[in-house]
């Protein structure tokens, strides 16, 4: 192995989701078999000593492909010479809370990483926030790394992508990997848009597999608030799927992926979606690029649910003016 490592930042290192999501980056699943890492891991002053015991623990796994593991509370330190950034460091929502009531705890945090990214992160640097609200926490890091193209920071919602694949796969009795083209717009939030208009498997409309019904009451609202149903039941927020989801994002980003998926990344206008706001939307990846998938015919009741999306952001866009 002659590459050189690539630098791997992950805040809220000693937190649950970093508990699953340093092991798959540990294990080449980010950068594939043959990329050794160098990971570098953002806590706060107060979790630094537990973010060692979990590097002791990364250690004893024996990972070959790790070449180092940096434990710092200090921004500029931890983004110096980053190619990949997992922004997981933020507040869970407990049980009864939506996700928007954590910006204000959670919004301050992503200014000073933006700033520290724009400041030392390699020319390539990717942004993956899963800190939630997702969507307006990587606005709020954008707006701070003017130097770095805006496209490099998105919000997770794969997890809700990987959610509607699951949902929809038990329902029709076919594997997740026969389904394509599905897609959740908008805000990683109850008022995402789990869209099967274009899904198909084996080259039927999954319109046709399903029934209007279901697709309306059950499906979309499930997996709007799958977050707030496994808090529920497991007590805890999502934490090894998120993970998962996180891997998914950033390996089809870097590796690239013909396949459909869904990732939030400030928006071009296209599709009535106002620019600028941090939205998911469906994409393929080639050559380390997200590629939105263009040309789409979109009906009123799309339309509809996109617009709940877009005045939402808007809203809490409006709320975290102070931090833009
Ligand atoms: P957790 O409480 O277990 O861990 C969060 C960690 O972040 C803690 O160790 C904390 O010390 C650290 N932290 C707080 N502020 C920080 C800062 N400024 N810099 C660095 N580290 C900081 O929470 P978790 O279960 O790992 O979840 C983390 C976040 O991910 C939450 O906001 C959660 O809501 C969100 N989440 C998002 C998705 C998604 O699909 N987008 C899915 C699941 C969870
Ligand atoms: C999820 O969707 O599981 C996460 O965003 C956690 C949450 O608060 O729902």
């Amino acid at each position: 192995m002659t590459n050189q490592p690539k630098k791997i930042v992950v805040t809220g290192a000693a937190g649950n989701i970093a508990y699953s999501l340093l092991w798959r980056i540990a294990n080449g699943d980010v950068y594939g078999p043959d990329q050794p890492v160098a990971l570098s891991l953002l806590e706060i002053p107060q979790a630094v000593e537990a973010t060692q015991g979990v590097a002791m623990e990364l250690n004893d796994s024996a990972f070959p492909l790790v070449k180092s593991i940096d434990i710092t509370d200090d921004a500029t330190k931890a983004f110096d010479g980053a190619n990949a950034a997992f922004l997981v460091g933020a507040q869970p929502r407990g049980k009864g809370m939506e996700r928007s009531d954590l910006l204000a705890a959670n919004g301050k945090i992503f200014g000073p990483q933006g700033k520290a990214i724009n400041a030392g992160a390699a020319d390539d640097i990717r942004v993956l926030v899963v800190g939630n609200p997702a969507n307006t926490n990587a606005l709020i890091a954008r707006h701070s790394a003017p130097d770095v193209p805006a496209e490099r920071f998105t919000a997770m919602m794969r997890l809700d992508h990987n959610r509607s694949l699951s949902q929809l796969a038990e329902k029709i009795g076919c594997g997740t990997e026969e389904i394509e083209n599905v897609v959740v717009w908008g805000n990683h939030s109850s008022t995402q848009f789990p869209d099967i208009t274009y899904a198909t498997v084996d080259g039927k409309p999954v319109s046709e597999l399903i029934d209007r019904d279901w697709y309306l009451n059950e499906f979309i609202p499930r997996v709007a608030k799958r977050g707030g149903e496994i808090i529920q039941v497991r007590g805890k927020s999502s934490a090894a799927s998120a993970a998962s989801a996180a891997v998914d994002h950033m390996h089809d980003w870097i590796q690239g992926t013909r396949k459909w998926v869904t990732s939030a990344f400030p928006s071009d206008g296209s599709y009535g979606i106002e620019e600028g706001l941090v939205f998911g939307q469906p994409v393929t990846a080639e050559n380390g690029e997200f590629k939105l998938v263009e040309g789409l015919e979109i009906s009123d009741f799309q339309r509809e649910r996109i617009a709940a999306g877009v005045e939402e952001l808007k809203a809490e866009r409006e709320a975290v003016a102070d931090l833009l």
